[in-house]
């Protein structure tokens, strides 16, 4: 079995997690709306992440709504004592699917008790304050009301750690001037690299970088130059994008997203997978045709 731990580990606040994780948005249906194509599949994926060492799954309400979230706690529940579970609020789903944004203190309020009786805990270990705007893409403006109500959530004890999702600079600029902030969660890759500066910088702070979409999200990366270095390599495309980001800079924490078995198998194994010098300038070749915001 593959030693997730040879990736390392990074700190999310004070709880101190293994670099390979997993992000659990899959596990609902198509759209991430309604009940798993397969449950008793979504259930074993959980499970097994677990047994397998992970110790770090990232999940919302949003996600089906509550679907995922109700999976973790019938899968998981009662929780092994070191597994950190970071969700996110900021949205709600209407009943077409849709994604709305629900960011005033009120709602952000309610989110969080949601999160609360689904997980079935009394606190959350990570909440991530996901601010909506452009889709994937963070956009300028203050976010210090809505970071400044999960604050006060967090000093009452219901929130561990808070984090940002979807976000720029400034706005990680303006809520750390206001709470401490843990992770970061923004949309990076090995083609997708706008957030480049701001991975070293929050590496400085000892602030966790994890990337969504490190697969490529809806639409999975493809790249010649990358089937070709895996093929190289004898390992496969996603596992040599997973293996990129782990060597990419030591802050980064991994949530690649699945619904099944052998791809969580796949993935995990990239823990293992150490790429030379010379690899990782081929890679860093596909970002740079790729890369945005230049
Ligand atoms: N903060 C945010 O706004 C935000 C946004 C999106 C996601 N997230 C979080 O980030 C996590 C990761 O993102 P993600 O799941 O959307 O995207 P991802 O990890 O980049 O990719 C997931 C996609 O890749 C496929 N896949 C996974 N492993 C594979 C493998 N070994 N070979 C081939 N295909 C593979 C999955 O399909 P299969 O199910 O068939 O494996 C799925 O279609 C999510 O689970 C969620 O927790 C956060």
């Amino acid at each position: 079995m593959t030693d997730i731990a040879k990736a390392g580990r990074f700190p999310l606040g004070d709880l101190r997690v293994k670099r390979m994780g997993y992000g659990a948005m899959q596990l609902a249906g198509p759209g991430v709306f309604g009940p798993p194509k397969d449950r008793p599949q979504a259930l074993a994926v959980l499970r097994e992440a677990v047994a397998s060492g992970v110790d770090h799954i990232d999940t919302s309400d949003f996600y089906g709504p509550y679907v995922v979230n109700e999976l973790i706690r019938e899968a998981l529940h009662p929780y092994p004592d070191d597994l950190v579970i970071v969700t996110k609020v900021g949205a709600v789903r209407g009943p077409d699917a849709s994604w709305n944004p629900a960011q005033t203190p009120a709602e952000l309020t309610r989110a969080v008790h949601d999160n609360l009786r689904n997980l079935r805990v009394d606190s959350l270990d990570v909440v991530n304050l996901r601010i909506t705007g452009a889709v994937h893409e963070p956009s300028e403006g203050s976010i210090a009301e809505r970071f400044a109500a999960l604050a006060e959530l967090q000093r009452q004890g219901l929130i561990k750690h808070l984090g940002l999702s979807n976000v720029t600079s400034a706005q990680v600029s303006e809520a750390l001037g206001i709470a401490e902030v843990a992770c970061v969660q923004n949309l990076y890759n090995l083609v997708h690299r706008a957030d480049d500066a701001m991975v070293n910088a929050l590496a400085a702070k000892g602030i966790a970088y994890v990337p969504f979409f490190p697969l490529g999200g809806f639409s999975p990366l493809q790249s010649e130059a990358l089937s070709s270095v895996a093929a190289s390599l004898g390992a496969t495309p996603m596992q040599v994008a997973l293996a990129w980001l782990l060597q990419r800079a030591p802050n980064i924490l991994l949530i690649p997203g699945t619904s099944s078995l052998a791809h969580l198998r796949e993935n995990l194994a990239a823990a293992e997978l150490a790429l030379s010098g010379d690899v990782l300038s081929q890679l860093d070749a596909i970002g740079k045709q790729g890369r945005e915001h230049e």
